[in-house]
């Protein structure tokens, strides 16, 4: 397989185990009451990083549109990864060969430890939808296949997102964007079926009034030739016996054809004394419509769709290119069920959340949202703003909670930041140890979990000396699996930690850089 190189790809492939893990602050003030759904502020790259020990592998869709490097600067956000806080990022990532960085090289640094970071959090039948127009959309798939494998990818969808040619458009005028697909394991990626509209319905007009529904005139004729399809069907209206064209033959054979006459199942025109055709009831079809690769405007929305949203929202030129809610909805209908957990780490004006809210009163789902915006202009006051009056406005249920990214876990003398609560160092601790997320629920005292016949203790609180005593023991469970026990100190002798089966590691020492 050709594989995929750039200058800095060496600095960034894996990058993503180098960035700091940080913990996250809820703001109050920022948020509408108490919900699952998350607007973090921040980088990605810190922000995914964040939410790995939570939320690893149970994200079912996500949806990406990262700066398309059409070179806009002038933008709300700048879409030609150049906004001061990516610049510094790269600098210090990439080092001295940034002068020697395309607008391409620059782009795929940047998206590379991110898109790893968007995997590991997706769950096995999860995937992901990711925007792009042509200036990155090879780049993209590549670097898609090489994260992905290019088993995984499902397809490349045609937005259509503006209807009207553009007449200063130096060559062509762009009626379109991608949405590249990737599941990431595609035989477990199941996706579903899109509810039949009513325009694909329209066609079922006729009604026999026998209880049977509407139904359609459809072809009886066949591609593929066949000798078992030449019969004649009699018209029982004017007697008279009709034949396939020469060449063509009926679509059953003629055993079907006689019983079909008896279910009055054909139809031989308005005045019936036409040729037959089949009458296709509604209720025979399939209750939802495979999805195509190509979205027209009318279905899912164009791009001032998505701006008059906006608009109507929180209102004009506060950010630039929002997507349409219907067009999110749309990957939603095709990605998720009722209780999934939706995940959109270049988040913009909000779009997804709004979406996966709008879907949720539409369908009576409860499927939850995590999104990242980076820019300090846009986090609160166009992504959380936009939400937050979208549920007043539309009278959604949920709420969501504002974060931001607050200090790393570890401070610069490498002692665990002191404001981490017990719940954040368990979870990370677990995390580290095991690849598997906490469960809340399970946790009691220090003990924070058990993963393949080993259990895990915490002895830890903010501010304090946390030893491990021989009063400690009690506190252990009466099994005879292995127990880590995480604390400052230990007071016990190699003996005792023998024969109660003790593994002590050191905080900070071994906890685990993840
Ligand atoms: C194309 S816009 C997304 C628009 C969005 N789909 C909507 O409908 O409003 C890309 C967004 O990603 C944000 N962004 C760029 N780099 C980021 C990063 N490293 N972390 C988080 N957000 C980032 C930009 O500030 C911008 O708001």
């Amino acid at each position: 397989m050709p594989t995929l190189n750039w200058i800095g790809k060496d600095a960034v492939v894996n990058h993503d185990k180098e960035v700091p893990f940080r913990l996250l602050k809820k703001e109050k003030f920022s948020s509408v009451g108490n919900s699952q759904n998350l607007v973090i502020h921040g980088d990605n790259l810190e922000a995914l990083k964040a939410l790995m020990p939570f939320y690893a592998g149970k994200v079912k869709c996500i949806y990406i549109d990262p700066p398309y490097n059409t070179g806009n600067e002038g933008w709300v956000y700048n879409d030609k990864v150049n906004s001061p806080k990516i610049r510094k990022w790269l600098g210090k990532v990439v080092g001295r060969d940034l002068e020697d960085l395309c607008r391409h090289d620059k782009w795929l640094c940047m998206m590379y430890p991110r898109v790893k970071l968007l995997k590991d959090l997706l769950s096995d039948d999860g995937a992901i939808f990711v925007s792009i127009d042509d200036v990155e959309q090879s780049n993209l798939r590549a670097l898609l296949d090489d994260i992905f494998g290019e088993d995984n990818f499902i397809t490349n969808v045609i937005w259509e997102k503006n209807y009207s040619p553009r007449n200063d458009a130096k060559y062509f005028s762009a009626s379109h964007d991608f949405i590249l697909i990737y599941a990431k394991s595609k035989s477990k990626w199941n996706r579903n079926l899109l509810l039949r509209t009513e325009k694909q319905n329209k066609y079922y007009k006729f009604d026999d009034n026998d209880g049977r529904g509407l139904w359609r005139p459809d072809n009886v004729l066949v591609k593929t030739f066949s000798e078992s399809g030449v019969f004649g069907i009699k018209n029982p209206n004017t007697g008279e016996t009709l034949y396939p064209p020469r060449g063509s033959c009926y679509r059953f054979s003629a055993e079907r054809a006689k019983q079909l006459l008896v279910e009055n199942k054909f139809y031989f025109g308005k005045d019936g004394m036409g040729k037959p055709q089949l009458k296709r009831y509604l209720s025979e079809v399939k209750q939802g419509v495979v999805p195509q690769t190509i979205w027209r405007y009318e279905e899912v929305g164009h791009n001032q769709t998505g701006k008059n949203e906006l608009n109507k929202l929180v209102g004009m030129n506060v950010f630039d290119s929002p997507k349409p809610v219907s067009l999110i909805k749309h990957i939603l209908q095709i990605a998720t069920d009722k209780n999934d957990l939706v995940l959109d780490s270049f988040a913009g004006s909000g779009t997804t959340g709004h979406a996966v809210l709008d879907l949720n009163k539409e369908d009576s789902g409860d499927r939850k949202f995590i999104l990242v915006e980076m820019e300090d202009s846009v986090a609160k006051d166009v992504t959380a703003q936009r939400i937050k009056r979208a549920i007043k406005q539309y009278d959604y249920k949920d709420g969501f909670e504002y974060c931001e990214l607050s200090k790393p876990l570890f401070d610069e003398k490498g002692q665990i930041e002191n404001t981490c609560s017990f719940d954040q160092f368990a979870t990370y601790i677990y995390f580290t140890e095991t690849q598997t997320n906490i469960d809340p629920a399970k946790v009691s005292g220090n003990y924070i979990g058990e993963y393949a016949e080993t259990e895990y203790y915490l002895i830890y609180k903010e501010k304090s000396e946390n030893v491990l005593s021989k009063l400690f023991l009690k506190m252990l469970r009466k099994t005879d699996g292995v127990k880590v026990i995480y604390a400052d100190k230990c007071l016990l002798d190699d003996d005792t930690l023998e024969k109660h089966n003790i593994i002590f590691k050191q905080i900070p020492y071994e906890v685990k850089i993840y």
